[in-house]
């Protein structure tokens, strides 16, 4: 006997770099897991693509491995009661409505070809902030709507064909669903981040639409993030529903519960992606950052909002030291590489390869090391990539907390197995880390949202039973020792009257 007990959830957790098919028990237990390392395309500088056929055939060879091992365990894929999506946001896809064949291939959410597209925007419609009252969002290179205008701009041929209804677009979660189940459909998660989701509606907006130039007849249909959108048309999981899809950064809110506002979590992941939840209502940030849908965990269920502070740059570093400075031979050496030394020999380190995300939003930004001598060693410069996820988190930090003291923040990614990220963290913030010993907090989210649909748990009490059951967190204290996170209770405290953050 595998010592596991079904009914059990699946979950497809497509990030920037790999991807992971996970099957949990109803105990929120990992049964299985799969993985595979992505292929990254660099045509140019500043450029990030990946090939959307690489995409789903990682996706199906992750389906197939986990449930290999479900069936050497002795199970039965019946025993599969839905399956979850989770995946890297902004991610564009396009591809024809008749074939399914992608038109372009898929350019990532780091992607800044689309620099001057941001500056016509900003001049054409009155600014930066022209959209932010509607979609939450500054205009910045990341948002597929962005990526869109500039695919459209650059190819009159596929802009032609979209106005003739034969294009289809999505992000990363909808050219899941569309390959296994046949559904143009994506969530509100994921679509409040292209820029063309009214926040408040939930809806498309057909005036931003319009001004980005987008066919609205492309855009997939808006679902909450927890239901049933189709049956898996073939492969090992052939008839389990895909019952629930959220953008990854959403989807490791609800893998940590974090279902009262106030509460947060911060993941490094290829970025680091710090979300509060803000509630029913979406609150509007003065110091960059994004206001977004943090889940809506079916139909008839209210969406919840968050307020965003996205870095674009933490464990991606690592992988360039190690892939392009050949500083390290594997990413999980960077803790033993920065522990050789004390310190960074004061050499600093600002990761902007994709330009700088919030609180700054500054795309024209570009990588630096500083403070180089004779003294300095590679380890010194992988010591000072660490150091500088703490520091942009703290920057973060700062722009939401807004006078308010932090006290403990929760975390999860992959980065989050680095010792020395988490003391150093801890130290720059006064404030205690929390990790949890299961790592999969993002899949374990869509997991979460996709039994909730199909009756695996009834409600989020008991999804609040799992978590807490699966997540045994290592406390990294503060050095320092000021103190500090927004915690449900201090929520009650936050500014939401203009004095702080938050406009309303
Ligand atoms: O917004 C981009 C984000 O979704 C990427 O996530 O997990 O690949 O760092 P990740």
């Amino acid at each position: 006997m595998s010592g596991f007990s079904p009914p059990f959830v699946g979950s497809i957790d497509d990030g920037t770099q790999s991807c992971r098919c996970i099957i949990f028990d109803q105990k929120g237990k990992v049964v299985t897991k799969a993985q595979k390392q992505k292929q990254q395309i660099f045509p140019q500088p500043g450029w990030c693509e990946q090939d959307p056929r690489d995409i789903i055939d990682n996706v199906r060879f992750c389906i197939e491995e986990a449930v290999k091992d479900l069936q050497r365990l002795g199970h039965s894929v019946e025993e599969v009661k839905g399956v979850g999506i989770t995946n890297q946001r902004e991610t564009t896809v396009i591809w024809d409505r008749k074939t399914g064949k992608p038109l372009h291939n898929a350019i990532v959410w780091l992607d800044t070809r689309n620099s001057k597209t941001c500056e016509d925007l900003a001049n054409a419609h009155g600014g930066r902030d022209a959209f932010r009252r509607k979609c939450g969002l500054p205009i910045s290179t990341y948002f597929s709507g962005v990526k869109l205008k500039w695919l459209f701009d650059t190819f009159p041929e596929i802009l032609a064909k979209a106005e003739r209804g034969e294009v289809m677009f999505g992000t990363v979660d909808s050219w899941l669903i569309y390959n296994l189940t046949g559904k143009h459909v994506t969530d509100v998660t994921n679509a409040c981040r292209t820029m063309l989701m009214n926040l408040e509606a939930l809806k498309w907006d057909e005036e931003v639409c319009s001004k980005f130039g987008v066919p609205m007849s492309i855009l997939p249909e808006i679902k909450s993030s927890a239901e049933i959108y189709g049956d898996i048309l073939d492969g090992p999981l052939k008839g389990i529903p895909v019952a629930a899809c959220l953008g990854d950064q959403q989807s490791a809110c609800v893998g940590h519960c974090a279902f009262n506002p106030g509460d947060s979590k911060n993941t490094y992941g290829t970025g680091c992606f710090l979300l509060m939840n803000t509630g029913e209502k979406p609150s509007f940030s003065n110091n960059g950052l994004l206001s977004t849908v943090c889940y809506q965990l079916g139909a008839d269920a209210p969406a919840i909002y968050a307020l965003e502070g996205s870095v674009a740059i933490a464990g991606v570093g690592v992988s360039w030291l190690r892939d392009n400075m050949k500083f390290l031979e594997h990413a999980e050496e960077s803790e033993k590489v920065a522990r050789s030394v004390p310190d960074t020999g004061g050499v600093y380190f600002v990761p902007a390869f994709s330009g700088l995300f919030a609180p700054y939003w500054k795309e024209g930004a570009r990588g630096a090391i500083l403070g180089l001598t004779q003294f300095t060693t590679s380890a010194h410069i992988v010591r000072a990539l660490l150091e500088a996820v703490a520091f942009q988190t703290a920057d973060v930090v700062d722009a939401i907390m807004k006078g308010i003291q932090l006290t403990r923040m929760k975390v999860d990614g992959g980065m989050t197995a680095n010792d020395v990220l988490m003391e150093f963290q801890a130290d720059v913030l006064g404030a205690t880390v929390m990790r949890p010993a299961m790592r999969e907090v993002t899949a374990l989210g869509a997991a979460l949202a996709a039994g909730l649909a199909v009756g695996v748990w009834k409600n989020i009490q008991e999804l609040e039973k799992v978590q807490s059951d699966t997540c045994d967190y290592t406390f990294f204290q503060s050095k320092v020792g000021l103190g500090a996170m927004l915690t449900s209770s201090e929520f009650a405290e936050w500014p939401t009257d203009g004095h702080g953050d938050a406009e309303d």
